[in-house]
Order: C-alpha cells, then structure tokens, then sequence
C-alpha cells in the first residue's frame, strides 16, 4: 500500500511538475504541492526500499562535488555554419537542392537560444547523464546540476506508453540521447545579480554567462536556487535521429515531457524560413529569455544523412545571427565613481549613440586592468554592445583617435581625495576614508533603500544636499533631522518634510533582517542578511560571534563570516551602531519572532525531534531555525517524525530514532 502511494505520489508531482516548469500552466498551489512533496520525502525515508533514483525528491542530491569528470559524447555534438543575412540562407537553400538533386526542401525554423548546450542520456527512458558540448567530443560530466532543472524530465512522462516511433521493446532498452539548450530566462538573471551586487560580487555580464556559471558551481543546491531551464531539440539513438522528420521530433520530445520551445515553424522552401526569421527579428525583445539568432534545419532525416557534415558542422541546418546590438561611437571620457564600499570604478562617457532602440551615453569599463586589456584612451572610436538590460560595454577599439589621451587612474579619491588603496590580487582600488562624501552618499542611498530600511522619498537628489550643505555626516544623521532643516531645502515644502519625517522614524522598527542588511556589510546581501538574522536575535549576539561559528551557518562562508567581523571591529562602525541604538532603532529580533517565512520552506509539514547538547545552538535557537524553515518541533519520537537532531549525551531517543528507522542528523546537517 504504501508502495503504491508512494508511486501515486511520485506521477502526481511530475504531472505538476510538468504542468508548471515546462507548460507554465500550473493547476495547484504551492501548499499542496509541497504538502506531496513532504509525505513523499516523509515515506522515502522510512521506507529507504522505495526510494528512485528518478524521484522528484532527489532532484537537489547529496553534498557538493569534488569536480566534473570527463565523458565523451556517444556521436559529436557538432557547431552551426552562420548566415547573416538572407541572401546567405538563400545560399544555403540552393546548396542543399543542389547537393539533394531537390526542387525544393521542407525546412523547420527554430529560435536559436543563447545558452549552454547539452547532452543528456536515458537509459531505458530514465535520466543517467548529463553533459556539457565540452569541446564537441569529450562534455564534462554534470548529471548532478542538471537534475535540479526542474524543466528537465528525470524520466520519460507515460513510460511505459512509449511512442512507437522510438523502437517499441528494443527502444525502451537502448540508449536514447536528447539534446537541446539550457537557458537562464531574463527574470532570473535580474534576480541572481541583483543578489550578486548586494554581497559586492561582480554581476555576470549576460545569461548566457550566468547559466555557464551556474552549471559550473560544485553544489548542486546553488545550482537549484539559479533557476536554469532546458529547452529541447534533438531526439539520438547511435547519433542518428530517432524521427524520420524533425517536426516529429520536436512533438515528440513534448509528448515525453521536454520543453521545447513553442516557436517554430515548419515550410517548404527557404522563402517561409526568411519570414519567420524577420518576425522573430522584430520581437526578440519580448521573449523572456535571449536569443542570438534563428535556426534552420532541414526537416527529412533521410535528407539530413544524405546530406551529411563536415568535421564542424552539419550541411543540413544553419545559424541565421541576428545582427547584434552593437554600435560605434566615441569615447569623450572617462569618470571614475565612488561606490558605496569604496570601490572606485572607470565609467566610459560616451558620444550618445542609439543601440537597438535605446540611446546610450555610458559603458562600464569594469576597472583598470580592463581598460588596458582594450588599449583605450580617451577620443578613441570604440564598438559598444548593450545585451538585455544590462549597462552597455565596450567590446574593442575600432579607431584609435590622433589626438587621444590615456586615461590615468587616479590614486586618490576624487571626492575625498584620501589614497586609494589597491589590495593584493583585486582589480579594484578602493578609497578607505569611511568618510568619504561619496562613499557616504552611496551609504544612506543603500541604507534607505526599498530592500533595506525602506525610507521612501529619500532619493539621490535630496541625499546630494544634505551630505552637501553637511547637515549630515553618518547615516545616523537621518535620525536627527528635523522639519525646519528639510523644509531649508530645494524643492522641499512641509508637507514633503513631514513626510520623509514619518518615513524616517517608522524605518526605526524595520526588522532586523532588514538592519543588518541596511548597515552595507562587505558581502552580506539581503539573502545574507535574512541568514544572519535568523541565526542571531539581536545585533549585539551578532557581533559576539566568532568567526568560525558564523561559518556554522549554511550559506555563510569565511568570506561573509571575516566581512562580518572586520565591520564589527571597526571604530566608526561601532561609532555607527551606538548612534542607530541611540535613536531608537530595533537592534533585536520583533519579541514575535523574525518575520516569517515568505514562502514554503524546506522543512514545511516537518516534524523534528531535538535529543542532547549541540555542540554550538541552544535548543531555543535550533527549534527558531527548525520554525523559520517551516518545520514543527515535537519533544515525543513516533513514525511521523521526519528527522532526529542529535547532540552530546543523547538518551534513549536516538535508540529509539535507530529502531524506528528514522534518519538522525546533527547540527551541522541542520
Ligand atoms: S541545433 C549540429 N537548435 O547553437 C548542431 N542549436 O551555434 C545542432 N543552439 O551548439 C544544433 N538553439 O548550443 C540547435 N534551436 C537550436 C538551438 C541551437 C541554440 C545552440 C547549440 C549549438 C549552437 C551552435
């Protein structure tokens, strides 16, 4: 019985599962799909006999990885010839009828998605392997990040209703490889270097890069959290196609389960392809992942083997790139720009220029070293690219300029101008004057923030004019204004005063989640912050903890943990925080608790039972870690307890944890 439940269990979450990652039509809520999922985990884990590898729960294994071994592709995983303009698919048209001896050819256009190839092997239509394109021959070997896309089918949907197409009995037992593209969609991306920014990380430049990354990562639960997603276009058995026409393949991969992309087209002649390339041309913007251009691939498999490859490519498809967004403009200048850690940044000031659709007068240029990378001086004529939304960049120098100038890094800041100061191994120099007007300025736009302490009204221009006229000269400033000095601004009236006033002070009972966030700890971002906070009640437990027991935190590394301290042991820091306390700011966790959990945590409908001494939580702070994930804490074992948290000098309930065959961890696991 309980066999069965667990396999209803199983085909009721991949049926939502499929219905939400892969059609975007979900039909349930979050509640109750997380309510499967618990009893599910709850039965695999009693009942180690009925756990599968294809479990929807094991999606996110075990521990990270040492590394990625190497495997080599069962048939190459060939690259595309490009055409860049229709004149060139027209080219490529007349070849493929003249090497056919054909009147004209049925051909299926794709979007080409900008992403990371992949190949990934069923056994027996269950997933085994997954690899990189490598370099076409030999992928590396990343089954484990592969199986946290949740797009991803970890078996095939309707085994054993398996098409006949696919070889009936002799099917189901050979090998079967499907291919296609893993892509980080816009959403995604945003959210990841917004994350990235807020712990003082370098943003990925594009999706692409950030779906490479996230495949690259050696634990998979970080590759789960990145939200990656597969599209699918190749169907192999022997690395033959396994449809005889490629239309086929494409409905067939949906049948089995796969995303595949719901924009293609099927036509004779190479007429129909041009025309659902220049639509797609036009509306590439609105897809909510990139594409780098359109693919069109001949539709008869016998064609395709007729036709056949070179050693790179195969003559039966063709890249049609779309022209990328790119420009060529001058480069008036270069700024530098003080951030709020003191980073002290180049910025390009640019000719303005328009850039598909947009008209761009900056570039980053990143720092030093890559404006030396480039060879630019300023007056250069330089190619810029703007890709999705992120701030445009320079790509080359097309024409140095007679008249250019090198651009010097200053080496002190040029709002303060205290030294910078260049560590070893960073690229960027930083100005340590925690004074600094810049720096400053940068520090209360942080602090008031939407994420952080929320103070609305409180935007640049304004903060220019107080740190300016030095009505205020450290964040705790803001708690000292008053409506006579406000209303002494420009553009500010009572009413506005009045306003930024009762926004000010109800900052002063933000969670503290939202405190340690705003005080612009080095690498500590608003996930970060919502950790630490968890963890710590107050800001003064938080700035009692050592270095190594903030690492006891999951998700905390000896970078984050070393930030911590280093600001804690800073003066003016500590200058700061008696100054926040002095106005009246929560220093301490609301007496209800932290805020609770936006969302369904990872121990939801959990049940924990606590026995022993932790070697570093109180039993009060591993049960508020156990609540804010969701979990319940119960003092008496029975079967329906998901796990046992053991400690020193446990008694007779780890025996009986043992007897009822229920998984027993410890702190660190927690
Ligand atoms: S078919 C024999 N279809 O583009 C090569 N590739 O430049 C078969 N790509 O490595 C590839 N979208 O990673 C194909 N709809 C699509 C694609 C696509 C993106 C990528 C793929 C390939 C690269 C070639």
């Amino acid at each position: 019985e309980l066999r069965r439940e667990a396999e209803e269990l199983r085909s009721t979450i991949e049926r939502h599962d499929h219905l939400y990652y892969v059609l975007d039509q979900p039909e349930v809520s979050d509640a109750e799909y997380d309510a499967w999922m618990v009893r599910l985990r709850q039965l695999e884990q009693q009942h180690p006999s009925l756990l599968r590898a294809d479990s929807p729960t094991q999606r996110v294994g075990g521990a990270p990885q040492e590394g990625f071994r190497k495997a080599e592709h069962a048939s190459p995983m060939l690259s595309l010839d490009n055409a860049f303009s229709q004149d060139e698919l027209r080219e490529f048209d007349r070849r493929v009828r003249e090497r056919a001896a054909l009147e004209a050819a049925d051909y299926v256009g794709e979007l080409k998605l900008d992403g990371i190839s992949m190949a990934v092997r069923f056994q027996d239509g269950r997933m085994r392997q997954a690899l990189t394109r490598g370099d076409g021959r030999t992928g590396e070997d990343i089954t484990e990040n592969a199986r946290t896309i949740r797009s991803l089918p970890l078996a095939f949907r309707g085994l054993p209703r398996f098409p006949a197409g696919l070889g009936g009995e002799t099917g189901m037992r050979s090998e079967i490889e499907v291919r296609g593209e893993i892509v980080m969609n816009r959403r995604a991306f945003e959210r990841l270097n917004r994350d990235r920014l807020d712990g003082d990380l370098p943003p990925f430049a594009n999706p692409r890069n950030a779906a490479a990354g996230s495949l690259r990562l050696l634990d998979p639960r970080i590759t789960a959290s990145r939200r990656l997603e597969f599209f699918a276009y190749a169907l192999l058995r022997e690395g033959q196609p396994v449809m005889s026409r490629h239309w086929d393949t494409l409905e067939t991969l949906a049948e089995l389960g796969f995303k595949v992309n719901p924009h293609r087209t099927r036509g004779r002649g190479i007429e129909s392809m041009i025309e659902f390339a220049s639509i797609w041309l036009e509306k590439r913007d609105t897809l909510p992942y990139e594409i780098d251009g359109l693919v069109v691939k001949v539709d008869s498999a016998n064609l395709r083997s007729e036709l056949g490859s070179t050693a790179r490519a195969p003559r039966w498809a063709i890249a049609y790139k779309l022209a990328a967004q790119q420009a060529e403009t001058v480069v008036e200048g270069i700024d530098v720009q003080v951030g709020r850690t003191g980073a002290v940044t180049p910025r390009a000031r640019l000719r303005p220029v328009a850039v598909g659709g947009v008209t761009v007068s900056r570039a980053t240029l990143h720092n030093e070293d890559e404006i030396q990378r480039l060879g630019l001086q300023i007056g250069d004529h330089v190619l810029i690219e703007r890709s999705g939304d992120v701030i445009p960049k320079v790509i080359r120098v097309v024409q140095e300029a007679a008249d250019r100038r090198p651009f010097v890094m200053p080496d002190s800041c040029p709002v303060c101008a205290t030294r910078l100061v260049r560590e070893e191994g960073e690229a960027i120099r930083r100005c340590v004057n925690a004074d600094c007007p810049a720096r400053l300025k940068e520090s209360i736009l942080h602090f008031a923030s939407r994420r952080a302490m929320n103070i609305d009204g409180l935007g640049q221009a304004l903060v220019d004019q107080l740190v300016a006229k030095g009505l205020i000269a450290s964040v705790s400033g803001l708690y000292a204004l008053t409506a006579e000095t406000l209303q002494a601004l420009d553009r500010m009236g009572e009413k506005s005063a009045l306003n930024l006033l009762a926004q000010v002070d109800a900052s002063r009972s933000r969670s503290l989640a939202r405190l340690i966030f705003a005080l612009g700890i080095r690498f500590v971002g608003e996930r970060t912050a919502q950790v630490l906070a968890a963890q710590y009640p107050s800001i003064d437990s938080l700035r009692a903890a050592s270095a190594d027991e903030l690492q006891q935190i999951h998700d905390v590394g000896p970078r984050v943990a070393q930030a911590v301290r280093d600001f804690f042991g800073e003066p003016n820091n500590q200058t700061l925080l008696r100054q926040l306390r002095e106005a009246g700011l929560a220093f301490e966790q609301h007496p209800d608790g932290p805020e609770p959990p936006s969302g369904p945590g990872p121990l939801s409908g959990q049940t924990l039972v606590l026995t022993g001494t932790l070697p570093s939580l109180s039993r009060h702070e591993a049960a508020r870690l156990i609540e804010q994930a969701g979990g319940k804490v119960s003092a008496s074992l029975s079967k329906k307890t998901a796990y046992v948290l053991v400690g020193e000098k446990a008694g007779s309930k780890l025996e009986k944890a043992r007897k009822l065959g229920i998984p027993v961890i410890g702190e660190p696991e927690l």
